[in-house]
């Protein structure tokens, strides 16, 4: 953090506290001629919820100010989305802030406005000095709430709330009474995200007469060179993709495979095959990252790697 420049300081300090977002409501009471009172102030948080406590603090070059600390209490609205123009006019010192609003006297007597998206009714429990403002803390006489969105203020503008989007799925997944699942299961979503980015490499090998099998054998040979038979099988068998006692002899009349006893090794032309897949599969692989940022890639290969981790401990590495 860099030392601040004394010529800067105020406007930096403004502009750091401008990302502070916060939401903006008008706080008014009765003057000593019991004449209405108004200030916008977006310096209003809570304090306590018991008792029920909330501040709010006003500049002392105020001209309302004597009105606040001597009335004894005052009306927190808190405003809604569209009253962007009402907060303005009790933002400006004028004579009458209240022309033009219905506003009527609460049960003690302060000025209640018309419409809000919240209000708190508040008594003054006390008064302390903060510098060039004074803070005034309120005990919560009453409070509502009215189903409206809240305006905001953020970095000197007003803002209106976008709410996120939860990204965790409330919904389980899966109905066991019904034997059902909906697009939340987990698992669901592997199986059906492997079937389709598997899609089109399983069509080009279908498109040269290689079944699923003899694909899988044929990439387990180019990546191990020469196995025993038995082992390819086996490491076949943890796929799901139970090869039947003939796979050898047709991919090696198909010139995919060498045979040599009980061995087996991948031959030129299987190992073109398996390299041309390869890159339809890399090439696949990057057109679906672009989708993503380099994060959500970073996150997604991190969780599916501790998928892999977790549920195959007894099964070998195939390749
Ligand atoms: C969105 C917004 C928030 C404000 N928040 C505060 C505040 O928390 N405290 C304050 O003293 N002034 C705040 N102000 C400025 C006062 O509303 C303004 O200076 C007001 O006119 C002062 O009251 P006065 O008319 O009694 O002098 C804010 C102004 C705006 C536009």
């Amino acid at each position: 953090m860099s030392k601040p420049d004394p010529k800067t300081f105020g406007h930096e300090f403004r502009n750091a506290l401008g990302q502070f977002a916060t939401g903006v409501t008008i706080v008014t009471t009765m003057d000593g001629e019991q004449k209405p009172v108004g200030v916008t102030a977006s310096s209003f948080n809570s304090v306590s919820l018991d008792p029920p406590l909330i501040l709010w603090s006003l500049a002392k070059t105020a001209h309302s100010m004597p009105a606040y600390q001597k009335s004894g209490g005052f009306n927190v609205h808190v405003l809604a989305s569209h009253q962007d123009s009402l907060s303005n006019q009790f933002a400006r010192p004028s004579d009458d802030k209240f022309v033009g609003v219905e506003w009527g006297p609460c049960a003690d007597g302060f000025p209640l406005l018309p419409e809000y998206a919240a209000l708190f009714r508040c008594k003054t429990s006390f008064q302390y000095e903060g510098g060039d403002h004074i803070i005034f803390v309120g005990e919560v006489i009453d409070f509502e709430r009215n189903e409206l969105p809240p305006l905001l203020f953020h970095s000197g503008r007003y803002a209106d709330t976008k709410v996120k989007d939860l990204d965790i799925p409330t919904d389980p997944g899966v109905d066991l009474a019904d034997a059902s699942f909906t697009e939340n299961f987990l698992l669901y979503l592997i199986s059906r995200a492997h079937f389709q980015t598997s899609n089109p490499v399983r069509q080009a090998a279908q498109d040269i007469g290689l079944s699923e099998t003899e694909y899988f054998c044929i990439s387990i040979l180019t990546m191990n060179g020469e196995l025993y038979q038995q082992e390819v099988i086996s490491r076949l068998e943890h796929t799901g993709h139970i090869p039947d006692a003939d796979i050898f002899a047709r991919l090696e009349r198909k010139a995919l495979i060498k045979r040599s006893g009980d061995k087996v090794a991948i031959a030129e032309q299987g190992r073109n095959i398996f390299v041309e897949f390869l890159s339809l599969s890399k090439s696949l692989d990057e057109q679906i990252k672009k989708h993503f940022t380099p994060e959500e890639v970073a996150s997604a290969t991190k969780f599916l790697q501790k998928i892999i981790d977790i549920t195959g401990t007894d099964i070998p590495e195939l390749w």
